[in-house]
């Protein structure tokens, strides 16, 4: 019997940490419901997935349009019976301080990487509820607790994160509903490689950029999303059946010390 036999998981995010949450949520018996924006990125998950034996449903869904969310959570149900485990991985990352930032690109901050926590748990919590509980995993970061300059919005939206996952916990922990958000430092993925490539993409040389994002962290190295999606499956597993409203850091020590050398 693997750990995640018989559960529904939906996966907001076809990328990165979410891509390798699902790979890890697959590999442990889960029926997978994925929403991604990214068309490209989704067929490379299903195809993945059903290649490797998976039950998967990918869905080309912005989670951030209320609609779209109601709708990827009515077909994961229909097809897989219900939902008992969420992680919200997707989010976008605008650069800018308060003055450069639009208020378009703030409101997109808001509506993507918070808006789609609210909206996932305002479809998906009933069905939770109708299997009797489940478990939640909110993708933060270490943003959340200190911010680097120039991310206003972003580092925002991810403090913002931490207090929603504490709010859904208090509020559905009765019904057998574990929320916890995780904090991951840098971590190999798209976003960082965003980050590498520069503010204006110009920076091209990825693999010093990383080298020197890891020279940061007190480990000496960036994270990989497959270590971010281990901690996620902890979190969604039995054996953390004690764990609600809290945090996770997964950053190397980034965030313990002060000017560390
Ligand atoms: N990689 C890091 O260093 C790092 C550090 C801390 C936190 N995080 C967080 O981890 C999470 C996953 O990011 P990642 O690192 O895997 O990068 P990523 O870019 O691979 O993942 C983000 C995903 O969100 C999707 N997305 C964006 N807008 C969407 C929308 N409107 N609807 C549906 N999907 C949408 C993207 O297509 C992408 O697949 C994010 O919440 C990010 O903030 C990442």
């Amino acid at each position: 019997m693997k750990d995640f036999d018989g559960k529904v998981a939906l996966v907001t995010g076809t990328t990165g940490i979410g891509f390798a949450t699902a790979r890890r949520l697959a590999a442990g018996g889960a029926a997978i419901i994925a929403c991604g924006i990214d068309r490209s990125a989704n067929a490379a998950m299903e195809a993945e997935l059903e290649g490797s034996g998976a039950k998967a449903l990918v869905i080309g869904a912005d989670v951030s349009v209320p609609d779209q969310v109601r709708d990827a959570v009515a077909a994961g149900v229909a097809k897989f019976g219900g939902i008992d485990i969420i992680v919200n991985s997707a989010a976008v990352h605008p650069y800018g301080t308060a003055v450069s930032t639009d208020f378009e690109t703030w409101n997109r901050a808001m509506s993507v990487n918070v808006g789609s926590i609210y909206l996932t748990a305002h479809f998906g919590i009933p069905e939770m509820v109708r299997r009797g509980g489940g478990a939640i995993v909110n993708v933060a970061s270490v943003q959340g607790f200190a911010c680097q300059q120039n991310v206003a919005a972003y580092a925002t939206t991810k403090g913002a994160i931490h207090t929603l996952t504490r709010a859904l916990a208090l509020d559905h922990a009765r019904s057998g509903i574990r929320v916890n958000s995780v904090s991951p430092g840098s971590i190999r993925t798209p976003i960082l490689e965003k980050a590498a490539r520069g503010e204006n993409g110009t920076d091209a040389d990825v693999e010093s950029a990383y080298k020197r994002f890891g020279e940061a962290h007190p480990i000496g190295r960036i994270g990989e999303p497959e270590e971010v999606a281990e901690l996620i499956a902890f979190l969604c597993s039995s054996k953390a059946g004690f764990c609600t409203g809290a945090d996770y850091k997964i950053d190397g020590g980034l965030t313990a010390g002060i000017g560390v050398k």
